[in-house]
């Protein structure tokens, strides 16, 4: 069965990034989260997407460049505050791990280290995983693909997956070569027939950010591995029929 992962939560109903939308996919009957992952100034993880907090919140500057205290300020519904009125904030990712003691979802961590290379996050987040016994529940994922090898170097009990926006031949030559057990395709750049070798190979297929109904039909019809999409309502309903 095609697992649903909600993308940054319930991103297409709800502030991205925010346990607001992780309870929304939660309760939309998703079996896992995507979310984002950045280092703040005094070395806490924050759950954001962007490299800085412009786009999302209401204040401005790099996330890098705040503690988490700080980050905690900002509105991180403020672009959604006509129609959602509850105040969000940025989540730490102890946050997220602490609400998942609570339920089964899996959570596939983006690591955004491709602009900042933040020193440290790789070791921050694994002892994150481990400190919760988390192994078993988490992907980590990233465009940023010595990253990916490094936590396979060094942690190979960890799953990893390559984040890649253009056409691969033979993909899973491709996650071999880094030690990964998935790939995450742009869900454009990859066609039936590459998916299905590819899960043919035993790698793991889970495309992103997949949104309209024909292209979530489509990749439940072949079975995909998982989806990656902002609404997850709508693709667990579409894979219930
Ligand atoms: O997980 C796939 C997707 O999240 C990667 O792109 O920019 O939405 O983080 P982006
Ligand atoms: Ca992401």
């Amino acid at each position: 069965m095609t697992t649903i992962f909600a993308h940054r939560g319930s991103a297409g109903t709800h502030p991205e990034n925010t346990m607001e939308s992780f309870l929304a996919a939660e309760a939309f009957g998703a079996d896992g989260i995507e979310l984002d992952v950045h280092l703040t100034l005094d070395g806490e993880i924050a759950v954001i997407h962007d490299t800085t907090v412009d786009r999302t919140t209401d204040g401005t500057g790099r996330v890098v460049d705040f503690t988490m205290q700080e980050l905690k300020k900002f509105k991180a519904n403020y672009h959604y505050k006509h129609f959602f009125k509850k105040t969000a904030r940025i989540p730490s990712l102890r946050e997220v791990f602490e609400w998942m003691e609570g339920n089964k979802l899996i959570c596939n961590i983006e690591l955004k280290n491709n602009d900042i290379p933040y020193e440290g996050l790789e070791e921050k987040v694994i002892a994150l995983i481990k400190e919760f016994n988390y192994e078993e529940r988490i992907i980590i994922s990233s465009f940023n693909h010595y990253s990916l090898v490094y936590i396979v170097n060094n942690w190979p009990e960890i799953e990893t997956a390559p984040l890649y926006s253009d056409l691969l031949y033979k993909p899973w030559e491709y996650a071999r070569c880094l030690g990964s057990k998935g790939i995450h395709p742009k869900f454009k750049y990859i066609s039936d027939s590459i998916i299905k070798a590819t899960m043919d190979e035993g790698i793991a297929v889970r495309p992103y950010t997949v949104n309209k109904e024909r292209d979530i039909k489509r990749l439940l019809q072949i079975n995909c591995s998982a989806i990656i999409t902002d609404f997850p309502e709508k693709a667990v309903k579409l894979r219930r029929k």
